[in-house]
């Protein structure tokens, strides 16, 4: 059990496509204990989600969790999720706007347009296939940590740069401009 140092933007890991666990290599002791660190330190961090290159390990490898916000009944939950060579199969038409903050980019957030549901299909910690149909909350962080072991960041995604801010600037200014759930989001992808 570690707790990992959290790569920041300008590392090169960050940009680089991470590279594919085999299958066979995914029950051995190296990539489980990474799992294992990976999740500690996306708890210590309160991050919704952590890909393995964030944690300087150029591996398509992600985590998963979030817990719900006792101060507001409607926070969607995640429950902890591990996901390995994870692929996006189909992405719904539909798609929409909503805060994004990481780990990887301290304290900055902006609006980022993404599908509202996808298909996504990886191996989880066993090795075993498995298929996630996701919506909503969960479809976007996704989206946004599958991002990451292909070297993308969110900003990447933005489409409109003005919504670009601080934390603090963030709460005081936008957090509250309408009723989204998620944009009472305190947790950082
Ligand atoms: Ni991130």
């Amino acid at each position: 059990m570690a707790i990992l140092k959290v790569a920041q933007l300008g590392n090169p890991v960050l940009r680089k496509k991470g590279e594919p666990v085999p299958v066979e290599d995914i029950p051995s002791e190296p990539i489980q204990r990474l799992i294992d660190d990976m999740i500690d330190t996306m708890r210590e961090y309160s991050g919704v989600g952590l890909a393995a290159p964030q944690v300087h390990e150029s591996r398509q490898i992600l985590t998963l969790e979030a817990e719900g916000n006792p101060r507001y009944s409607d926070v969607p939950e995640i429950e902890l999720m591990v996901l390995i060579n994870p692929k996006i199969e189909k992405f719904s038409n539909e798609m929409d706007e909503d805060w994004e903050g990481c780990l990887s980019l301290t304290d900055i957030w902006g609006k980022v347009r993404r599908a509202t549901a996808i298909t996504v299909s990886a191996y989880d910690r066993e090795g075993t296939p498995v298929t996630i149909e996701a919506e909503g909350f969960l479809a976007r962080v996704l989206q946004h940590e599958i991002d990451h072991v292909y070297g993308k960041v969110f900003v990447d995604r933005m489409t409109d740069m003005s919504t670009l801010s601080f934390g603090r600037e963030r709460m005081r200014y936008s957090a509250h401009e309408d009723e989204d759930v998620t944009e009472d989001m305190d947790d950082q992808i």
